[in-house]
């Protein structure tokens, strides 16, 4: 009797373990996309865009969970959580991630890349391409580039040549390269979170900052920012970045399937970064909060020659011949 007990109570484990590991393989994979900008940007446009593309190929699959503006975790944070598994995707800019890599810099450099479509042939040549793995002995996969736009420089006072940046602070992303391109006009760069951004200029903690014309309206910094210089002077793109585990953890079709969706979404993003770059210049100009001051052919070359050394500086960490290649797309 106390024999049958037992085998019964033996086989009760055993059906709760088999139904407990049917619910676990049967619960879907989570990938929680992780941004800090607003949803209508480019990124923002292109996260929910993959997200909706995954909940048609994969349901009951893979489930995307987008947290933007910041909600689950800033730039300086996400990709030492992504490391931990507390988030699997990411597009942090390619300044963010100088910790992992000293090549993605190139994108940094003034002046380098005249404009997107110079930008878009060498992420895909085979330097551009090759980037995408400098960040592999760190656990991180670059799983392809996203586009933002070319940067212009807002401040509280007119910036027309080099002369008037002098001695004003300027926030920057966490680059060196960006640093130095502040020093070589004598102002003064601030590595800070893109969170903090609007109340350092609306407290005038910062003189102005540089961004894109979708980063400036989407997080109002027009509205505290009266002039806005057109210098097109950098560019503002985006590594989408996963962790080697997760990536490799997945099922191979499965990642095939997230792999679609992600240059799919990618595509659509880098449409809507080339609109809004277009759009959201106008809207800052018919909102009259901001002056857009375009530069004469003189003052714009002021600019280049205070900036250009700068790439001499970093020749040794990005490769000297990375960046001539760069500079031959548009040059
Ligand atoms: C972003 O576009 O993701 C943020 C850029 C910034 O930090 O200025």
């Amino acid at each position: 009797m106390k024999r049958n007990k037992l085998v019964l109570a033996g086989l009760l484990v055993a059906v709760a373990f088999m139904a407990s590991v049917t619910i676990a393989s049967a619960a879907p994979i989570v990938i929680k996309f992780s941004h800090v900008v607003a949803e209508n940007t480019p990124k923002g446009q292109m996260a929910n865009k993959f997200k909706q593309l995954v909940d048609e190929r994969l349901a009951g699959k893979v489930v995307v969970e987008v947290f933007p503006n910041s909600q689950l975790f800033g730039d300086n944070n996400v990709l030492e959580a992504m490391l931990l598994g507390d988030v699997q995707l990411a597009a942090p800019s390619l300044s963010k991630f100088e910790k992992y890599t000293k090549s993605l810099q190139i994108f940094d450099l003034p002046f380098l890349f005249k404009d997107m479509e110079a930008v878009e042939t060498f992420q895909q040549g085979p330097i551009g391409q090759k980037m995408l793995s400098s960040i592999k002995k760190k656990g991180l996969v670059g799983l392809g580039y996203l586009h933002n736009g070319m940067k212009q420089l807002s401040a509280s006072d007119p910036l027309r040549v080099p002369a008037d940046a002098k001695n004003k602070k300027f926030r920057i992303m966490t680059s060196d390269v960006l640093a130095a391109q502040f020093e070589a006009v004598d102002a003064m760069p601030l590595k800070k979170p893109f969170s903090e951004v609007f109340t350092l200029l609306q407290t005038k903690a910062i003189d102005g900052q540089e961004n894109t014309w979708s980063n400036i309206y989407s997080k109002k910094f027009y509205e505290v920012q009266p002039y806005i210089t057109e210098t097109n002077h950098g560019v503002l793109d985006y590594l989408l970045v996963t962790s080697a585990e997760f990536w490799m953890g997945l099922p191979d079709d499965i990642r095939t399937e997230i792999k679609n969706a992600l240059d799919e979404a990618t595509l659509f993003g880098n449409e809507v970064s080339a609109q809004k770059a277009i759009a959201d210049r106008q809207k800052i100009i018919d909102s009259k909060r901001s002056e857009v001051l375009v530069l004469t052919d003189a003052e714009r070359a002021l600019w280049v020659e205070a900036m250009k050394p700068v790439w001499k500086k970093f020749e040794g960490p990005i490769g000297k011949e990375y960046i001539e290649a760069a500079a031959a797309i548009s040059y």
